[in-house]
């Protein structure tokens, strides 16, 4: 079956397939037609280049001595070198032998004539049809075949075209007829123009009016969609590998044509010359659709420091035009978003937990720095103070429980002025005799850096008249006029502070008030409690002198 069809296909393209009838190529040729319609068959042999004009061809039906008649007018009969079949019948189909005999050649040859029917509800038969395979996105050409015995001498044959046995497929504007060449022609033809194609003509003989039919069946190749090669890798790009690893350099284009050989390069010389161990591989294959892969590539065993300074540069020809792409190596960057985020995060998780020691331990912080930098730090300009603080206190009341006469004449000059080298002020102790209050209170007051308060709830046991004066005039200094810094030292838990002045109310609410928890015994008191810590970190710091017995204390 597919011998016959191939063979058929070859009969079909008689005038291209010339030179391929050769005695050797088909013992017995097959030959087909349909039922009904007109034929007229050729001896194969008249091909051969042996052969001149000067010749005898006789036809014989299988077997018989006497030649085929020549009558015109017979349904077979042999003419100009040729066996006519004017219609062929289902019973002709059979073997005939055509006799080749010249002055110094004789040769004879069989063939084999079936007689097709219709396939059943079709105008052709399977069996018998021509195959013809065009490209898409071409103009198309179906030619209607072997029509040459059939030409009137004067006139073109009229061809009719039917698809798929159906007429009127031409009135697609794509399809236009060759009337000269007995072919339509398809433009932007596609895989739905694939089919059976059958041509029509009307034989005219003695008379009579014969069908001859053809039928083709077109097959569409879709052409590659890209015809341009490309590549496919490199694209300019760079990868990652450690020094001393192992990479294979790929490069490969894709392209709609075979034979393309894309090479490397690297630094203007191909890369076994750079380095010896450098062996391209070519390699080609062909992807369906007709697209082809061309490729090389090389090892790099082990990648050494030099292959991190050139491009690698990959080549192709096409088309008289050199097409380029390349790939770098380069050192693997460390992870720097991962550093980054890590980073971030510690960072943000120092500067919380620096905040959160310097909250805990500010006042420790503090007392360090000016214990251990302020002599580094060169000379503040003098203000021309001469105390650092200014004392107040309710004196004598031996009545309550916390005695404020013990706390501002023993313990505070205990610990500031002895231990911390503080100079103080105490009203009561530093006053001479006699002196207007008010006045010595205005002065010392201007004198002082700081003014410390020592506070006894009130008025659980004593009045606060006697000390109005004095205290409006400490708080009237150094909130307003000079900007003096109040310490607030509570002896005792002050639940109501509604009864104080108002500037004491105020200095309260704005920097607070430290709690005195200690006895007023008077057993030492250390400048390294907690309380005296945060005393000396409201007072200010020390001008000069060291206090390195401060640090000796436990
Ligand atoms: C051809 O002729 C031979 C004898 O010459 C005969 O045996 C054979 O059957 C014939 N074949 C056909 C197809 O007629
Ligand atoms: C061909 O046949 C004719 C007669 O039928 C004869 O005269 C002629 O010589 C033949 N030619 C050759 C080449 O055999
Ligand atoms: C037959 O003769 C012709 C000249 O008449 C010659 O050219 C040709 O080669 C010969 N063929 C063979 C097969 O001898
Ligand atoms: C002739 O062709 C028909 C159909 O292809 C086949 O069945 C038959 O065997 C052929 N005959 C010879 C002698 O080859
Ligand atoms: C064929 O396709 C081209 C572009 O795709 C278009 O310009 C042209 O009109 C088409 N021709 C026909 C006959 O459809
Ligand atoms: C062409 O005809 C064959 C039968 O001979 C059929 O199987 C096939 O489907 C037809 N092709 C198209 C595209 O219709
Ligand atoms: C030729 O074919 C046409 C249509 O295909 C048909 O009508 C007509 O009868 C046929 N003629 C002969 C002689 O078979
Ligand atoms: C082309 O080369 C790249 C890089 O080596 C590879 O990943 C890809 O599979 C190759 N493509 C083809 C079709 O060979
Ligand atoms: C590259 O190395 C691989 C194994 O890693 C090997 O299969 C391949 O043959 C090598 N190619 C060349 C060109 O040396
Ligand atoms: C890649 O680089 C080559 C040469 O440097 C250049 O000719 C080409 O256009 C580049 N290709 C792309 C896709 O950038």
């Amino acid at each position: 079956q597919q011998n016959m069809t191939s063979i058929f296909l070859l009969t079909g393209h008689l005038i291209v397939l010339i030179p391929l009838f050769s005695t050797e190529r088909c013992v017995i040729c097959d030959y087909f037609v349909l039922v009904g319609e007109p034929t007229a068959l050729t001896c194969p042999i008249i091909t051969l280049p042996v052969l001149h004009s000067d010749y005898n061809l006789t036809w014989y039906k299988n077997g018989s001595a006497t030649p085929v008649t020549t009558e015109r007018d017979a349904r077979i009969h042999q003419r100009e070198g040729l066996l006519w079949f004017i219609p062929a019948m289902l019973e002709d189909s059979g073997l005939y032998e055509c006799n080749v005999r010249s002055l110094n050649y004789s040769s004879k040859k069989t063939i084999n004539l079936t007689v097709f029917k219709n396939d059943n509800g079709l105008c052709y038969n399977g069996k018998m049809k021509f195959e013809q395979k065009v490209m898409s996105t071409k103009t198309g050409k179906i030619i209607c075949p072997d029509l040459e015995q059939f030409k009137d001498e004067d006139n073109q044959p009229e061809v009719h075209w039917y698809k798929e046995c159906k007429p009127g497929f031409l009135e697609d504007k794509r399809l236009v007829l060759a009337e000269g060449e007995n072919a339509v022609l398809i433009r932007n033809i596609t895989v739905q123009d694939r089919g059976n194609y059958t041509c029509h003509m009307v034989y005219m003989y003695m008379g009579k009016q014969y069908n001859v039919s053809r039928t083709i069946s077109l097959e569409v190749k879709e052409k590659p969609l890209q015809t341009q090669p490309e590549f496919i890798y490199p694209r300019n790009n760079t990868i990652e590998v450690e020094l001393g690893s192992h990479v294979v350099m790929e490069c490969n284009v894709s392209s709609g044509i075979n034979g393309l050989i894309p090479f490397w390069q690297v630094n203007d010389e191909d890369v076994d010359i750079f380095d010896q161990t450098y062996r391209e591989q070519f390699y080609e294959e062909v992807l369906p659709h007709g697209l082809a892969v061309s490729g090389t590539k090389f090892n790099i065993s082990k990648v050494k420091v030099k292959d991190y300074v050139h491009k690698f540069f990959c080549h192709f020809i096409y088309g008289s035009q050199q097409f380029t792409a390349y790939i770098k190596l380069e050192y693997p960057a460390r992870n720097i978003q991962g550093h980054l985020i890590g980073g971030g995060v510690s960072l943000v998780f120092l500067v919380f937990f620096t905040l959160f020691i310097y909250k805990i331990f500010r006042i420790d912080i503090v007392l360090w720095y000016r214990d251990s930098c302020h002599p580094f730090l060169g000379k503040k300009v003098s203000d021309e103070k001469i105390y650092d603080a200014y004392v107040l206190y309710p004196k004598h009341r031996e009545s309550c429980l916390y005695s404020s006469d013990i706390f501002a004449l023993k313990i505070l000059p205990e610990v500031l002025e002895r231990q911390c080298g503080y100079n103080l002020f105490i009203l009561g102790r530093d006053d001479l005799p006699g002196e207007a209050v008010i006045s010595v209170a205005d002065e010392k007051i201007r004198q002082s850096r700081r003014v410390i308060i020592v506070l006894v709830p009130e008025p659980s046991c004593y009045s606060i008249l006697e000390d109005e004066s004095e205290k409006q005039l400490a708080m009237h200094s150094a909130l307003i006029q000079d900007g003096i810094k109040v310490i607030l030292i509570e002896l005792e838990k002050i639940q109501d502070y509604a009864a104080m002045p108002e500037s004491i109310r105020y200095i309260k609410q704005k920097h607070g008030a430290l709690r005195w928890k200690g006895d007023c015994s008077k057993r030492s008191h250390s400048a390294s409690t907690r309380f005296w810590k945060k005393v000396r970190y409201q007072m200010p710091s020390r001008k000069s002198g060291s206090l390195s017995g401060l640090r000796l204390l436990p």
